[in-house]
């Protein structure tokens, strides 16, 4: 069966049928898959009832998998998956869900505001791909924003004086702002700011995108409130309805999304029913300023 991709949104977000995502993909089901990413930046495949496997197997044609190290406060050990998926459930190892005044609850709740996964890795990352295998009875809904219609949508004045601008990002900056401040050393070691571009540029179609997440809390050159402020009015412009598809789940959904030309957020939901979710994300080819890569 062909696959076929039918557009949910005015300017982005398409649903894909006629692909089976447990089976190995063919070269030519890939590339549609790919450039139909490029295209629509985030793509729904439904009725996927897929294993671990399987879905590190689909990610895997797109690019290699992202080194989960140094983006989370859980201990490899502490992990309830071992299957080299990044765990976005609210369940502890035990299978429960965490208890509300759980350091990694609480940590996660950062996942709330507008972001794009691992811009604070040196090397971003490309995709994601995000299963849903229990869907939470009530809120947990995932938005999305397509960054590159947010840039086209700005004046020539702020799209000339953002240009050039190099961020800072942290995941100290965005559980910061959620008031989650205490760090061990180790953590803060690990969380150090990398560098990035405020607009960055497609490598495929070229188009221009507004490259912002809540973990960027600072601008080099600019003092810090002076940049927070930039950054806040550009979020709040970028994520206006016009930009935004909102995505209520159903078990099986999979929905694949690319971090360098769109930002994302999940709603708030009942802490005490689980929802399982389970990430394989693809990592980035390059940085977007140079600095120096962490190992
Ligand atoms: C993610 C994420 C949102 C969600 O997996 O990167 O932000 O809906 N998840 O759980
Ligand atoms: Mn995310």
């Amino acid at each position: 069966m062909a696959i076929s991709i039918r557009q949910l949104h005015p300017h982005f977000f398409g649903e894909v049928s006629g692909v089976d995502l447990r089976r190995p993909l063919t070269r030519q089901e890939a590339t549609e898959i790919e450039a139909g990413m490029d295209k629509y930046a985030v793509l729904l495949f439904r009725d996927q009832d897929i294993t671990d496997e399987q879905q590190l197997a689909f990610a895997l044609n797109f690019g290699e998998r992202e080194n989960p190290r140094g983006g989370n406060i859980v201990k490899p050990q502490d992990s309830r998956l071992s299957t080299g998926l990044n765990d976005v459930s609210n369940l502890g190892k035990d299978g429960r869900p965490l208890p509300r005044d759980h350091r990694a609850h609480l940590f996660n709740l950062g996942n709330c505001l507008w972001h794009s996964d691992s811009s604070f890795r040196p090397i971003p990352a490309k995709f994601s791909l995000l299963s849903a295998r229990v869907v939470n009875p009530k809120g947990g809904n995932t938005e999305f924003a397509d960054m590159r219609a947010a840039y086209d949508a700005l004046d020539d004045e702020t799209k000339a004086e953002i240009e050039d601008l190099i961020c800072e990002h942290s995941l100290m900056y965005s559980r910061g702002s959620l008031g989650f401040l205490d760090y061990t050393e180790e953590e803060k070691a690990m969380f150090k700011p990398v560098l990035q571009r405020l607009v960055r540029t497609h490598p495929v179609h070229g188009r221009k995108s507004l490259y912002l997440s809540s973990h960027a809390g600072a601008i080099k050159g600019m003092s810090v409130p002076e940049a927070r402020v930039l950054l806040r009015d550009l979020t709040e412009h970028a994520t206006r309805p016009e930009f935004v598809h909102v995505h209520r789940w159903t078990v099986h959904d999979l929905v694949m999304w690319d971090n360098r030309q769109t930002m994302h957020r999940v709603r708030r939901y009942d802490q005490s029913q689980p929802r399982d979710m389970r990430r394989a994300t693809v990592a980035g080819t390059e940085p977007t300023v140079a600095q120096q890569a962490a190992e």
